[in-house]
Protein backbone atom coordinates (compact mmCIF):
# COMPACT_ATOMS: atom_id res chain seq x y z
CA UNK A 1 0.00 0.00 0.00
CA UNK A 2 1.36 3.20 -0.30
CA UNK A 3 2.01 5.24 2.55
CA UNK A 4 -0.31 8.14 2.95
CA UNK A 5 0.68 10.76 5.38
CA UNK A 6 -2.63 11.60 6.64
CA UNK A 7 -2.93 7.84 7.06
CA UNK A 8 -1.24 7.74 11.24
CA UNK A 9 -0.50 4.94 13.08
CA UNK A 10 0.15 5.28 16.69
CA UNK A 11 2.33 3.25 19.07
CA UNK A 12 2.30 2.98 22.81
CA UNK A 13 3.12 0.83 25.51
CA UNK A 14 1.01 1.33 28.07
CA UNK A 15 -2.18 3.76 29.28
CA UNK A 16 -2.45 5.74 26.10
CA UNK A 17 -4.06 8.65 27.16
CA UNK A 18 -2.42 10.92 24.07
CA UNK A 19 -3.47 8.31 21.88
CA UNK A 20 -7.17 8.58 23.08
CA UNK A 21 -6.46 12.43 22.28
CA UNK A 22 -4.91 11.79 18.75
CA UNK A 23 -8.06 9.50 18.19
CA UNK A 24 -10.70 11.76 19.94
CA UNK A 25 -9.29 14.86 18.12
CA UNK A 26 -8.43 13.52 14.46
CA UNK A 27 -9.36 16.26 12.01
CA UNK A 28 -7.44 16.02 8.80
CA UNK A 29 -5.91 12.75 9.44
CA UNK A 30 -7.14 9.31 10.00
CA UNK A 31 -5.89 6.83 12.70
CA UNK A 32 -5.55 3.16 11.02
CA UNK A 33 -3.53 1.32 13.63
CA UNK A 34 -2.68 1.24 17.22
CA UNK A 35 0.69 -0.76 17.68
CA UNK A 36 2.23 -1.99 21.15
CA UNK A 37 5.26 -3.64 22.39
CA UNK A 38 3.37 -4.38 25.54
CA UNK A 39 -0.04 -6.87 24.63
CA UNK A 40 -1.40 -5.53 28.09
CA UNK A 41 -1.19 -2.07 27.29
CA UNK A 42 -4.66 -0.48 28.47
CA UNK A 43 -4.39 1.57 25.36
CA UNK A 44 -5.17 -1.58 23.26
CA UNK A 45 -8.13 -2.07 24.38
CA UNK A 46 -9.48 0.87 24.31
CA UNK A 47 -8.80 1.47 20.67
CA UNK A 48 -10.07 -2.86 19.86
CA UNK A 49 -13.27 -1.26 21.09
CA UNK A 50 -13.55 1.81 18.85
CA UNK A 51 -13.00 -0.57 15.90
CA UNK A 52 -9.82 0.57 15.63
CA UNK A 53 -6.85 -2.14 14.39
CA UNK A 54 -4.17 -3.17 16.75
CA UNK A 55 -1.05 -5.10 16.71
CA UNK A 56 0.84 -5.98 19.21
CA UNK A 57 3.66 -8.26 20.43
CA UNK A 58 5.71 -8.36 23.76
CA UNK A 59 9.20 -7.08 22.92
CA UNK A 60 10.82 -8.85 25.88
CA UNK A 61 13.86 -10.69 25.60
CA UNK A 62 13.51 -10.32 21.82
CA UNK A 63 15.98 -9.62 19.70
CA UNK A 64 15.76 -5.68 18.63
CA UNK A 65 16.13 -5.74 14.76
CA UNK A 66 13.78 -8.79 14.52
CA UNK A 67 11.27 -7.11 16.46
CA UNK A 68 11.51 -3.90 14.08
CA UNK A 69 11.28 -5.02 11.40
CA UNK A 70 7.57 -7.25 11.80
CA UNK A 71 6.55 -3.73 13.65
CA UNK A 72 7.68 -2.04 10.13
CA UNK A 73 6.19 -4.33 8.49
CA UNK A 74 2.66 -4.33 9.93
CA UNK A 75 2.79 -0.55 9.95
CA UNK A 76 3.53 -0.42 6.37
CA UNK A 77 0.68 -2.91 5.44
CA UNK A 78 -1.35 -0.26 6.88
CA UNK A 79 -0.90 2.42 4.99
CA UNK A 80 0.38 5.10 7.42
CA UNK A 81 2.33 7.72 6.23
CA UNK A 82 2.86 9.16 9.55
CA UNK A 83 3.71 7.23 12.74
CA UNK A 84 2.61 8.96 16.20
CA UNK A 85 4.79 7.81 19.54
CA UNK A 86 2.81 8.53 22.40
CA UNK A 87 4.34 6.79 25.37
CA UNK A 88 6.28 4.27 23.27
CA UNK A 89 8.74 2.79 25.93
CA UNK A 90 11.08 0.99 23.31
CA UNK A 91 14.13 2.23 21.79
CA UNK A 92 13.60 1.73 17.98
CA UNK A 93 16.87 0.79 16.02
CA UNK A 94 18.49 3.12 13.62
CA UNK A 95 17.48 0.75 10.64
CA UNK A 96 13.84 1.54 12.28
CA UNK A 97 14.20 5.09 12.16
CA UNK A 98 16.06 5.27 8.63
CA UNK A 99 12.99 3.57 7.26
CA UNK A 100 10.65 5.81 8.65
CA UNK A 101 12.84 8.89 8.56
CA UNK A 102 11.15 12.37 8.55
CA UNK A 103 7.45 10.33 8.87
CA UNK A 104 7.43 9.97 12.77
CA UNK A 105 6.98 11.93 15.58
CA UNK A 106 6.95 11.81 19.35
CA UNK A 107 5.72 13.83 22.08
CA UNK A 108 8.07 14.46 25.14
CA UNK A 109 6.79 16.15 28.62
CA UNK A 110 9.61 18.64 28.76
CA UNK A 111 10.56 22.01 27.22
CA UNK A 112 13.32 20.10 24.63
CA UNK A 113 16.18 20.72 24.62
CA UNK A 114 15.42 20.68 28.71
CA UNK A 115 15.51 17.76 30.26
CA UNK A 116 15.88 14.80 27.18
CA UNK A 117 15.15 11.04 28.78
CA UNK A 118 12.73 10.03 32.02
CA UNK A 119 12.11 11.99 35.12
CA UNK A 120 11.65 15.41 33.47
CA UNK A 121 9.08 16.69 36.14
CA UNK A 122 11.21 15.98 38.44
CA UNK A 123 13.99 17.63 37.10
CA UNK A 124 11.91 20.54 36.52
CA UNK A 125 11.47 20.80 39.96
CA UNK A 126 14.67 20.27 41.23
CA UNK A 127 16.20 22.87 38.93
CA UNK A 128 13.47 25.42 40.42
CA UNK A 129 12.25 25.86 36.72
CA UNK A 130 9.32 28.97 36.48
CA UNK A 131 8.11 27.01 33.97
CA UNK A 132 8.06 23.54 32.36
CA UNK A 133 5.98 21.87 29.09
CA UNK A 134 5.58 19.31 26.96
CA UNK A 135 7.23 19.41 23.20
CA UNK A 136 5.95 17.52 19.87
CA UNK A 137 9.21 16.13 18.18
CA UNK A 138 10.54 14.50 15.08
CA UNK A 139 11.88 11.11 15.80
CA UNK A 140 15.84 10.57 15.17
CA UNK A 141 18.41 8.58 16.15
CA UNK A 142 19.05 10.59 19.04
CA UNK A 143 16.84 10.47 21.55
CA UNK A 144 14.36 13.26 21.78
CA UNK A 145 16.68 15.47 19.41
CA UNK A 146 14.90 15.84 16.56
CA UNK A 147 13.26 19.06 15.16
CA UNK A 148 10.90 20.50 17.53
CA UNK A 149 7.56 21.61 15.63
CA UNK A 150 5.51 22.20 18.43
CA UNK A 151 5.33 23.17 22.35
CA UNK A 152 3.34 24.30 25.30
CA UNK A 153 4.50 26.03 28.58
CA UNK A 154 3.06 25.61 31.90
CA UNK A 155 3.50 27.56 35.00
CA UNK A 156 5.35 26.09 38.01
CA UNK A 157 4.99 27.38 41.35
CA UNK A 158 6.04 27.14 44.86
CA UNK A 159 3.10 24.48 45.68
CA UNK A 160 3.44 21.87 42.27
CA UNK A 161 4.52 18.20 43.17
CA UNK A 162 6.06 15.92 40.49
CA UNK A 163 1.96 14.85 40.56
CA UNK A 164 0.45 18.14 40.18
CA UNK A 165 2.82 19.21 37.41
CA UNK A 166 2.87 16.13 35.29
CA UNK A 167 -0.94 16.66 35.12
CA UNK A 168 -1.34 19.95 34.15
CA UNK A 169 1.63 19.08 31.61
CA UNK A 170 -0.98 16.21 30.83
CA UNK A 171 -3.65 18.34 29.93
CA UNK A 172 -1.42 20.41 27.32
CA UNK A 173 0.16 17.45 26.03
CA UNK A 174 -3.79 16.23 24.95
CA UNK A 175 -4.21 19.72 23.16
CA UNK A 176 -0.90 19.99 21.83
CA UNK A 177 -0.18 16.58 20.20
CA UNK A 178 -3.45 16.71 17.86
CA UNK A 179 -2.83 19.85 16.36
CA UNK A 180 1.09 19.10 16.21
CA UNK A 181 0.20 16.04 13.99
CA UNK A 182 -3.12 17.01 11.91
CA UNK A 183 -0.21 19.94 10.61
CA UNK A 184 2.48 17.18 10.03
CA UNK A 185 0.04 15.09 8.12
CA UNK A 186 -1.00 18.18 5.94
CA UNK A 187 2.89 18.97 5.26
C1 LIG B 1 3.36 11.22 28.29
O1 LIG B 1 3.72 12.04 29.35
C2 LIG B 1 4.24 11.48 27.10
O2 LIG B 1 4.67 12.80 27.01
C3 LIG B 1 5.43 10.59 27.36
O3 LIG B 1 4.89 9.43 27.96
C4 LIG B 1 3.64 9.75 28.59
C5 LIG B 1 2.63 8.84 27.98
O4 LIG B 1 1.36 8.92 28.59
N1 LIG B 1 6.16 10.33 26.15
P1 LIG B 1 0.09 8.28 27.88
O5 LIG B 1 0.38 6.79 27.68
O6 LIG B 1 -0.11 8.98 26.58
O7 LIG B 1 -1.02 8.49 28.84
Amino acid sequence: MTPDPRKVAILISGRGSNMRALVEKAEGYEVTLVASNRPSAPGLAWAEERGIETWSEDSRGQDRADFDKRLGDRLEESGAGTIALAGFMRILGPDFIRRFEGRMLNIHPSLLPKYKGLDTHARALEAGDAEHGCSVHVVTEELDAGEVVAQARVPVTDSDTIGTLEAKVLIEEHKLYPQALARFAAR
